[in-house]
């Protein structure tokens, strides 16, 4: 039997993002850098959850990730589009992630908050845990991560690769909210 099939569903919130040192995730429409082995580790990180996400970042991947299921956010009533779940509201995102989790009678309970800016503020504190890449560049302008008090969170893993050719240094950070449980 599942977890949601046996009445003990706790179901956590995850946000998986890559930001520079300036809180930077994006120029609007794409990813701005290409680092080595980092949309593997999204794919392993994410396989199997239901994905929250904002309209823009959807046309920004411009296709659903298999294995997962895009839930994007829209203020727009009349909007669709092939593959994903169009929803109104976080509160339905979130709605709709769990009742997928329970029909695929999985043992996972994570919903990924995948962006971007927008859906990051929104979704940001009902997270327990955040798989941060970060980026040691500091790009002019561009979407932001919302500012958060990393003092509430603890850093349970931490892994840096160094430069290349064709990429700046990066990381790679678990941390887990310290102020509590936060179960949706
Ligand atoms: N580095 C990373 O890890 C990462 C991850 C994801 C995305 N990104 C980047 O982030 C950028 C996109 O971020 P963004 O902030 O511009 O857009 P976004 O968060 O992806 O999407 C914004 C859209 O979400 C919808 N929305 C926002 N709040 C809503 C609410 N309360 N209720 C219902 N719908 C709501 C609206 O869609 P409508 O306009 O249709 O109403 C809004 O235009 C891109 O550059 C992308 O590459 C980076």
């Amino acid at each position: 039997m599942s977890n949601s099939e046996n009445g003990t569903s706790k179901f956590q919130m995850v946000c998986v993002v890559a930001m520079a040192n300036n809180r930077v995730i994006g120029d609007g429409d794409s990813l701005i850098w290409h680092l080595p082995g980092d949309l593997a580790r999204v794919k392993s990180i994410t396989m199997g959850c239901p994905l929250i996400m904002g309209r823009r970042t959807w046309h920004s991947i411009g296709r659903p990730l298999p294995g997962r299921l895009s839930i994007v956010l829209t203020r727009d009533t009349q909007w669709h589009a092939d593959g994903c779940i169009a929803v109104n509201s976080l509160s339905q995102a979130i709605a709709e992630g769990k009742k997928w989790l329970a029909q695929t009678k999985t043992e996972e309970n994570r919903l990924i908050l995948f962006g971007g800016g927008e859906i990051y503020n929104l979704g940001i504190d009902l997270c327990q845990w955040i798989e941060l890449t970060t980026v040691n560049i500091s790009p002019n302008g561009g979407t932001l991560f919302p500012k958060i008090n990393w003092q509430e969170w603890q850093r349970v893993s931490s892994q840096t690769h160094a430069a290349g050719a064709t990429h700046p240094e990066f990381g790679y950070h678990r941390y887990h909210y310290s102020g509590g449980t936060r179960y949706l």
